[in-house]
């Protein structure tokens, strides 16, 4: 009888199958996003965050041109001049008139075109409001590049192609946006640029909130009660620079948890998004509360999702969205930070149109140095003052006792951790390590992932108690 002795043909194929194996593994295992199939379109849906239920419907399909989708390349899209984008508040008046013209023409241009103002308002309702199902998974689970680790390198995208349409649409190709300089609260930066007050003109839009008009200070957190005086909201919108973005130490606190194919973000909201990163939930979400009208069922334009960028003044919030990301990444006080490295993010793709209106296919990873894009912000001298804001301290040895006599827990005690179950209110007084407020940049609360440190402010009233002295430190 003949025994079988694999042949070394046998051995090459049962290899080939080993590594033919290995591969559909790690393919399976490694899931960025993929670019949904646009033909796929479903009718968008905008739902109210809070308060009384309502949900609005959107049609924000995109247009398919007919030829077809490009990959980006640096090589195919060469930076033929540098893109300088400066605070909205000190833009001259050529730049107001140059983007004006370039709105008025980018506003006259046919639905039907990649590159007009409805479908690149729309390419923002669809991929945020239910537009696309994913591609490749099971379940009609949609597009979301919100609440989570997409949320950065999508809008960078997003804000390279449609300067790039704006430029090419007057012949210049060094047109750049301007970026609003909210965080700024000393030289005139957290108003609404009065360049986009200004009625009628094409960046100008009717559906913003009267109550924050300039020489009103906008807030940076939806909580910030209207009528405040002045330096009280100012102190407020340091402090939340600083929390959002300072305390925000790793990639996931900053920018957001992981998002990979068939992450279902649907029930996510700009008030419960628990992989959300602190520049998103925190400052960002301000911004979009504040200058949406209030007199709108949803905030319309600028507070929700399916139709904030129809205000030309989403590019600017969205430009100092971008510049934030370049501040905490290299002027941070505690040095240098860092994105994240998994390959699910780096290779998350997303699509674009470019300034000849052709698709374009993108990867998240060819986002993160914003230079290699031809894209520089002039530097603003007023972020010292957020980065090295000193959170005040309050000291009220009542409140300790009180506190705990109407139940709020104290947790973590010995050594520092604890279980704590949250809720949409969540109050808890927890013991300091040491006595003396720790080094300014890295005190965060933390919590096992997914949640962050930053929801827990968003949400939450905490008191840190100080052993001894019983001194609070609001958070
Ligand atoms: C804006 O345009 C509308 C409609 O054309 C006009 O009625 C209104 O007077 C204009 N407002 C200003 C301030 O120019
Ligand atoms: C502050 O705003 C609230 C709500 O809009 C209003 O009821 C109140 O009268 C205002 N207070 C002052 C001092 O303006
Ligand atoms: C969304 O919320 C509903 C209702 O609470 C729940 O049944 C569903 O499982 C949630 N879906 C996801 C993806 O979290
Ligand atoms: C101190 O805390 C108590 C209990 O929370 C509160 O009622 C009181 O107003 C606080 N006092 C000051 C000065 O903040
Ligand atoms: C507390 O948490 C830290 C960090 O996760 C861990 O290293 C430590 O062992 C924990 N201590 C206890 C007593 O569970
Ligand atoms: C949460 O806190 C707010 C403000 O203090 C209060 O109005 C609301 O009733 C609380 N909700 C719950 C569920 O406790």
């Amino acid at each position: 009888m003949e025994v079988d002795h694999p042949t070394s043909k046998m051995r090459c194929l049962s290899f080939l199958s080993f590594f033919v194996a290995i591969t559909v593994l790690a393919r399976v295992q490694a899931a960025p996003l993929q670019i949904p199939d646009l033909t796929q379109c479903e009718i968008a849906s905008a739902s109210a965050a809070a308060g009384t239920p309502l949900t609005l419907y959107f049609n924000c399909c995109l247009p398919i041109p007919s030829t077809p989708m490009v990959d980006f390349s640096f090589d195919k899209y060469q930076t033929v001049q540098e893109h300088i984008r400066r605070p909205a508040h000190t833009a001259s008046e050529e730049y107001i008139a140059k983007i004006n013209k370039a709105y008025k023409l980018m506003k006259a241009l046919p639905d039907t075109d990649g590159r007009s103002f409805k479908a690149q308002a729309n390419l923002h309702c669809s991929f945020c409001n239910g537009g696309y199902p994913q591609k490749g998974i099971s379940g009609n689970i949609p597009v979301q590049v919100h609440f989570s680790w997409l949320f950065l390198p999508w809008h960078r995208w997003y804000l390279y192609f449609h300067e790039r349409i704006l430029g090419s649409l007057i012949g210049d190709p060094s047109f750049s946006l301007v970026y609003w300089n909210w965080d700024d609260q000393v030289s005139g930066g957290n108003k609404i640029p009065e360049m986009f007050t200004r009625v009628n003109t094409s960046i100008y839009d009717e559906k913003r909130n009267p109550n924050v008009q300039p020489p009103v200070v906008v807030p940076l957190a939806a909580t910030t009660a209207y009528n405040q005086s002045e330096s009280i909201v100012t102190n407020k919108n340091l402090n939340n620079m600083y929390q959002s973005i300072v305390t925000a130490s790793t990639a996931t606190l900053f920018m957001g948890g992981a998002f990979r194919a068939g992450t279902d973000l649907s029930n996510s909201t700009v008030i419960n998004a628990p992989l959300g990163g602190g520049i998103e939930n925190g400052v960002h979400n301000g911004i979009h509360y504040y200058t949406g009208d209030p007199r709108q069922e949803l905030l319309q334009n600028m507070g929700n999702f399916a139709t904030a960028s129809r205000d030309p003044i989403f590019y600017a919030h969205h430009s100092n969205v971008d510049r934030l990301w370049n501040v905490w990444r290299f002027d941070m006080p505690d040095g240098e930070r860092f994105d994240h490295t998994d390959p699910d993010f780096l290779n998350a793709e997303f699509v674009f149109y470019d300034e000849n209106g052709q698709l374009v296919r993108v990867l998240a990873k060819d986002a993160l140095d914003s230079q290699k894009l031809g894209i520089y912000y002039k530097k603003a001298t007023s972020d010292d003052l957020w980065i090295n804001y000193d959170p005040p301290a309050k000291t009220n040895v009542s409140a300790v006792p009180a506190a705990i006599a109407s139940g709020v827990p104290y947790v973590g005690e010995s050594p520092l951790n604890g279980t704590i179950n949250i809720g949409t209110n969540f109050s808890a007084i927890v013991k300091r390590p040491i006595e003396e407020k720790p080094s300014k940049s890295l005190e965060v609360l933390a919590r096992p992932q997914p949640r962050t440190a930053q929801s827990i402010w968003a949400h939450s009233t905490l008191f840190l108690l100080q052993e001894r002295t019983e001194t609070l430190w609001p958070l």
